[in-house]
């Protein structure tokens, strides 16, 4: 195992990267079967996911986020292009690569026959973790399986199950943590306590990626969200830009008495009344100012009980990327 991965994960040093996963013209072909036709599941993908991020992959099904992850992995051959993990190429030191890295895969891939602590004890074997450096009890008490330690796995939840998948993909301490759709298959509750483990793996310096489908996840989670769609990345940037890019808001007015139709003072905006009491108007930033929605509402001379003012969501970047034609 090379020096740089022997200390924990994220403490950074001199000699950590700008990039935990730098990939260049990343491109997968899958071979064609006497049934399907080959199929180009990469198209030629560049990224740099700087140290220390959370870092976001969101696509929807069938885009390519479970092929990139798995190259990385070890797990999918690449067709063609470069890609290093930690600084470190994965074509000339696969091995210490893939030490770099751990990856919490899509599916549940559990032994049910296994407990929690004999799966981490397994898994940090293959790692050739030594005995005297294993953080089994630590890992099982940060996902909140403790008093789990010893049931076989077959009797745990699915929620907890994948918290399992998390732990084991850390056993090795690596630097780099990957979950492929983490909560697809958990409930809302623990959903939250999965991505409150995530946060604070990353103040600990773990750099995270994760893919997704959901858009509401990214958006909460990451800093950085890439776009894939049809193998291509169709954005990358901060959250905060990616939802900047859109120029679109809304304005909603609940109101102290009913209202029988949009008042004619509101005539030049996109108002409607959703119902008697709650008054909603789309507008785009770049071309109306707020003083102008404020001077409409004393115009009409409204009843105001309540208002505010909506930011457009990632889904609506999203869908408009994800709208265009593949190339
Ligand atoms: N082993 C495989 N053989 C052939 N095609 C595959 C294989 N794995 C994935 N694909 C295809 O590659 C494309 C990307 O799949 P995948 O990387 O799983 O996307 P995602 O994880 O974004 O849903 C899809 O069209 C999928 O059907
Ligand atoms: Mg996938």
């Amino acid at each position: 195992m090379p020096d740089s991965l022997s200390r924990s994960a994220g403490t950074a040093t001199d000699s950590a990267p700008a990039a935990a996963i730098a990939v260049t013209d990343l491109r997968k072909t899958y071979a064609g079967t006497a049934k399907a036709p080959p199929k180009e599941a990469l198209k030629g993908i560049t990224l740099s996911i700087p140290r220390g991020s959370i870092y976001g992959l969101l696509g929807p099904n069938g885009a390519g986020k479970s092929t990139f992850i798995n190259i990385l992995a070890g797990l999918v051959n690449k067709t063609s292009g470069k890609a290093s993990i930690w600084g470190i190429d994965i074509d000339e030191h696969a091995r210490s690569a893939r030490a770099a890295i751990g990856i919490v895969p899509q599916e549940l891939n559990l032994d049910p026959f296994f407990t929690p602590r004999e799966i981490l004890d397994l898994q940090a074997g293959l790692y050739g973790v030594p005995k005297a450096e294993r953080q089994t009890d630590a890992l099982l008490e940060a996902v909140g399986l403790k008093d789990k330690a010893n049931a076989y796995a077959r009797t745990l939840s699915g929620g907890m199950r994948r918290r399992l998948m998390v732990a084991k993909a850390m056993v090795h301490a690596p630097p780099v943590l990957v979950l492929d759709e983490p909560t697809a298959g958990v409930d809302v509750e623990l959903r939250q306590s999965l991505w409150a483990h995530v946060r604070e793996l990353n103040r600990a310096g773990t750099t995270i990626v994760l893919t997704t489908h959901y858009l509401e996840e990214a958006q909460e989670l990451c800093d950085t969200i890439a776009i894939v769609n049809h193998g291509q990345v169709v954005a990358c940037e901060s959250t905060e830009n990616l939802l900047g890019r859109l120029d679109s808001k809304e304005m909603v007015v609940t109101l102290d008495a009913d209202l029988a139709t949009v008042p004619p003072a509101f005539a030049a905006f996109d108002a409607k009344l959703e119902t008697p009491r709650r008054l909603v108007v789309h507008y785009k930033p770049s071309e109306t100012r707020v003083a102008d929605l404020l001077g409409a509402m004393a115009a009409a001379g409204l009843a105001v009980k309540d208002l505010s003012m909506v930011e457009s969501d990632l889904e609506d970047v999203f869908l408009q990327l994800t709208r265009a034609p593949a190339a």
